[in-house]
């Protein structure tokens, strides 16, 4: 883990263990979504895959996640980001409100002596900074620990939040949501964030007095901190003023607005700390995992995904995909290219309009061009296959040039076979190489060949079906004799 990230939490009171537990049951109606609204990507991550990694900063003694609805799918985001043995899922048969939601896990719970930070799996971007400070205030207050408390903050517009209702003193005192609110009450700028510190025992016992005697007929967790304040435990209110950090998201419009905080933020970074220039940052799509060397240079309208990096002094012209693309140094990759689970070596070129995918490799100093598809092939160093190419399961060795239209037929209707091309060889334009074949070294082929048999080295290969129409070696050899004779002679002729 990033040591950054990393939060002891020291110098509190209390000796308790911290775990956390995650919400992530809802289907979170607003989305208009057949998704969870918890898998919904952000940064190429989903959401509760945020919250997940934030917890894990605070190095929790558990992490509880309450899931239900596609509970497989959102228990596997988990896993993908926390490990097999991350979390502990607990299940919400029914989704009756975040009452019932943290009810579910009571077992499991009530009779600890935990400290429970409780999260919202739809609220991605807090900090573990501001978690910490939050346990932090919750575990010190009045010397002992509160039972309970609330994150809160000020928004211009409150609407759809639990308000924060204060009494006289200005003490905490209810929430009330939006949908119970009055005229009044509604006008209250002070909101729940959703993200509680509770101790264990006293949740529990506040959950079982709250009822679905409200406008949506729910369990509300929002009326835990009200009752345990009727019964006179500490309830303390730790106000925060970053209004962005601690927003959930609720639907497609706030989840658009959140993604485009982190591309600024992952755009930013790459400029400052990285010595990447982007052209134009209103549009230029970089994922916050892609690492990018110092003096490249990305185009507009480039998208970089998933774990790709670049190395240094590149240039990504606009159009141009990379997912989990790894790309070397003093690389052009000119436009609307597309690379996908691929590696691309130093001083290589590609483009425009080339697709390489599943794992195809291009070696140091090698070109594709206009129109040429690489799958799970590789292109040796030097080598060129400049137009109009399919390349798939081949291996090319070095600098052979694959002429414009070459088609590796892979796929008989049933199996994939393997090409293999080796060095020096001529592809002459329009061949076809009919797999399983081997075309050997030094060796050319005619334009509009369809070659079926392999092809010993040295040798040109023409027509349809190709035919050996010469050996090419015997020139060689002679030119070859030639030198070495030369080299004798010198060598006897040599003074001393
Ligand atoms: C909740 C709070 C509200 C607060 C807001 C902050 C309640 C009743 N209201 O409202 O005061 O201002 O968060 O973002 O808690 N979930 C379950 N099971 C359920 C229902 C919800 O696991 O039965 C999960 C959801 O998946 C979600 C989280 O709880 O991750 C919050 O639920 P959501 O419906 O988004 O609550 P809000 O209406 O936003
Ligand atoms: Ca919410």
């Amino acid at each position: 883990m990033d040591k950054q990230t990393q939060f002891a939490l020291q110098d509190t009171p209390t000796t308790a263990q911290l775990d956390v537990l995650i919400l992530a049951a809802g289907l979170g109606t607003r989305m208009r979504s057949r998704t969870a609204k918890v898998l919904h990507r952000l940064g190429g991550r989903p959401l509760i895959a945020h919250v997940c990694r934030t917890a894990t900063a605070l190095d929790p003694g558990h992490i509880y996640v309450i899931v239900g609805h596609q509970a497989e799918l959102v228990e596997q985001a988990v896993k993908d980001e926390l490990g097999a043995e991350g979390a502990i899922f607990v299940t919400q048969t029914e989704q009756r409100g975040t009452g019932d939601a943290v009810m579910a896990a009571r077992e499991a719970l009530a009779d600890t002596n935990s400290t429970l930070l409780v999260l919202s799996g739809d609220v991605p971007l807090v900090s573990a900074r501001t978690l910490a400070a939050l346990i932090q205030q919750h575990r010190a207050h009045r010397g002992r620990g509160a039972a309970c408390t609330l994150l809160t903050i000020k928004l211009e517009d409150p609407t759809g939040y639990g308000r924060i209702i204060r009494d006289s003193e200005g003490r905490f005192e209810r929430i009330v949501e939006q949908k119970d609110a009055s005229a009044a009450e509604k006008q209250l700028n002070e909101i729940n964030a959703g993200i509680y510190c509770f101790e264990a025992r006293a949740l529990f016992r506040a959950l079982e007095k709250v009822k679905p005697e409200n406008a949506q007929g729910e369990y509300y967790l929002t009326d835990v901190p009200g009752i345990l304040r009727a019964e006179g435990e500490d309830v303390s209110i730790f106000l925060h003023t970053d209004a962005r950090e601690v927003s959930g998201i609720n639907t497609r419009v706030e989840l658009a607005e959140f993604e485009n905080i982190i591309r600024r933020r992952t755009l930013r970074k790459l400029m400052i700390d990285s010595g990447v220039t982007l052209i134009d940052p209103a549009h230029t799509y970089i994922s916050p995992q892609a690492q990018i060397g110092r003096d490249t240079i990305i185009y507009p309208d480039v998208h970089i995904e998933g774990d790709t990096t670049i190395g240094e002094e590149c240039e990504i012209r606009s159009g141009t995909r990379l997912t989990n693309a790894r790309i070397g140094n003093n690389v052009t990759v000119k436009d609307h290219s597309v690379i996908v689970d691929s590696e691309v070596s130093d001083n290589c070129t590609v483009g425009p309009f080339a697709h390489l995918r599943m794992n195809a490799r291009m070696e140091e100093g090698s070109a594709v061009g206009n129109f040429v598809e690489m799958k799970k092939s590789r292109l040796g160093r030097k080598s060129k296959s400049m137009h109009l190419t399919y390349l798939g399961d081949a291996t090319v060795g070095e600098r052979t040039n694959i002429g414009a239209g070459t088609i590796t037929c892979n796929y008989d209707g049933k199996n994939k076979h393997a090409t293999v091309i080796e060095d020096n060889v001529k592809i002459g334009s329009d061949t076809m190489l009919v797999a399983p074949v081997t075309v050997g070294s030094g060796s050319v082929t005619g334009a509009g060949a369809v070659v079926t048999k392999d092809v010993p080295p040295d040798t040109l290969v023409a027509g349809v079906p190709a035919e050996i129409k010469k050996r090419l070696n015997e020139n060689k050899e002679e030119q070859k004799d030639e030198a070495e004779a030369i080299k004798d002679a010198s060598l006897v002729t040599q003074p001393e």
